[in-house]
């Protein structure tokens, strides 16, 4: 068995009990845009409670080769910006390891930046769709080339003169190709609109706003205006939503539990999973809700509950998007049958989701069948056995779950964690000593 497991292994056991409270780490999606973001800003920005996950890490590295002025300590970043147009052009290819928000944001901003910067990434973010940022930025007059006509990273950028403010009208339902478009639109000649297929997370919105972006929200279009500089603004960075995630599932599921997660972002175009698990039945609790740097935050009460199945689909997916993956373990649980439809995009994640989680949870004794844009699943029992995250965090971290609901796992790379959530492993520990 051992023979099939790559990178580091790690077991779980079946848990008796699940108690305790924890503190996530901070937003990973709101820590990218706040370093980014202040990056081209005029002034000074500190940053609180910043994600220390390696792949906001690749962000920092990136900033630091365009000439960007980065200081550290622990879960406190500080950025120099260098005003709109102040990068430096970075004299080594810029690595975004395997960061999909890291690449896809930087060549919005790159394309009108003036300067030349290659952009490259892990096997993984090599593998990953770059045609959905790359045509549309060629629309608006960028120059980028890519591997296979500019699919694929690397991805080299050249400097133009100055972009065309252009309306994109989005063919999938995402928030980091809304994001580099809208980026783009601030060094266009005229105002730039971005029509969404769905709702997906607004953080960009929030925050571009918020340095005094001209940025005006019309149902799915949202139109950003060109500008001469915008101000840093400091950020306090809420929990991770989808960190919390996987202790709101734990707690709903297990038998004997009571988990509390404290201080975790619930902006409403992130919080689909809370939707999902009250659909299916879970208790959820929602306290003290707050509002902290323009981003609603809640401390989250999760309790054991019995879940029936449901059905996600349409507009819920892109809300719950990185939270998907946990819809099939929660239908291991359920009573009657859980499906999920039009989720084909988790096939274009760090691993191909659909596909690595009906393998993982097959693997472990689950009831998983993949269509095309999703599963069925029908309740059954998880017995131990070996699985593969494919160096995919979420799915280590799912995997871990199924473990620890069931007969235990032994997990191959687990050390993927590190990417969103590095105390992940010991967190788990300590909510299922008991
Ligand atoms: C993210 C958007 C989502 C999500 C990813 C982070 C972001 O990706 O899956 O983890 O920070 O904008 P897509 O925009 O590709 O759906």
């Amino acid at each position: 068995m051992t023979s099939l497991l790559r990178g580091t292994e790690r077991a779980v056991r079946g848990a008796r009990s699940v108690s305790g409270s924890v503190r996530v780490p901070g937003d990973k999606s709101i820590s990218h845009r706040a370093a980014l973001f202040n990056a081209f800003g005029t002034g000074r920005a500190s940053i609180s409670n910043f994600s220390p996950g390696a792949d906001c890490a690749s962000t920092l590295d990136c900033l630091r080769d365009l000439g960007v002025g980065v200081e550290r300590e622990g879960e406190r970043v500080g950025i120099a910006g260098r005003g709109l147009r102040g990068f430096i052009e970075p004299r080594d290819v810029l690595d975004c390891a395997n960061s999909g928000t890291t690449m896809r944001l930087l060549s919005g901003v790159l394309a009108g930046s003036g300067i030349y910067a290659v952009l490259n990434g892990d096997a993984s973010l090599r593998r990953r769709p770059m045609a959905r940022v790359v045509e549309p930025l060629r629309r608006a007059g960028a120059r980028i080339e890519g591997r296979d006509g500019g699919r694929l990273a690397p991805l080299s950028i050249m400097p133009v003169p100055t972009l065309r403010g252009v309306e994109h009208r989005l063919s999938v339902a995402s928030a980091q190709v809304k994001s580099a478009l809208l980026l783009a639109g601030l060094f266009g000649d005229a105002p730039t609109t971005v029509v969404e297929l769905a709702q997906t997370r607004d953080h960009t919105e929030r925050m571009l706003r918020a340095m005094g972006a001209g940025l005006e929200q019309d149902g799915p279009r949202c139109t950003i205006n060109p500008a001469d500089g915008l101000r840093c603004v400091h950020v306090e960075v809420p929990g991770d939503f989808s960190a919390a995630a996987f202790w709101l599932v734990l707690g709903a599921l297990h038998p004997r539990a009571e988990v509390r997660v404290d201080n975790v972002g619930l902006n409403p175009s992130r919080t689909g999973l809370l939707t999902i698990l009250r659909q299916m039945g879970a208790q959820i609790g929602v306290e003290h809700v707050r509002d902290v740097a323009g981003e609603p935050v809640a401390d989250l009460v999760a309790t054991t509950s019995q879940l029936h199945g449901t059905t996600v689909r349409g507009e819920l997916v892109p809300l719950a998007i990185d939270e998907i993956p946990l819809v099939a373990l929660l239908g291991q649980f359920a009573d009657g049958e859980t499906v999920v439809a039009d989720a084909a995009e988790l096939r274009a994640k760090e691993s191909d989701r659909l596909a690595v989680v009906a393998e993982g949870l097959r693997a472990l004794g689950g009831n998983v069948q993949t269509t095309q844009d999703g599963w069925i699943v029908e309740a059954s029992r998880l017995r131990g056995g070996t699985v593969d995250a494919h160096d995919d965090h979420r799915m280590a971290m799912l995997f871990a779950l199924a473990g620890t609901l069931g007969e235990g796992a032994a997990i191959a790379g687990a050390e993927s964690v590190a990417i969103s959530y590095p105390r992940f492993w010991d967190d788990l520990e300590r909510l299922t000593a008991a």
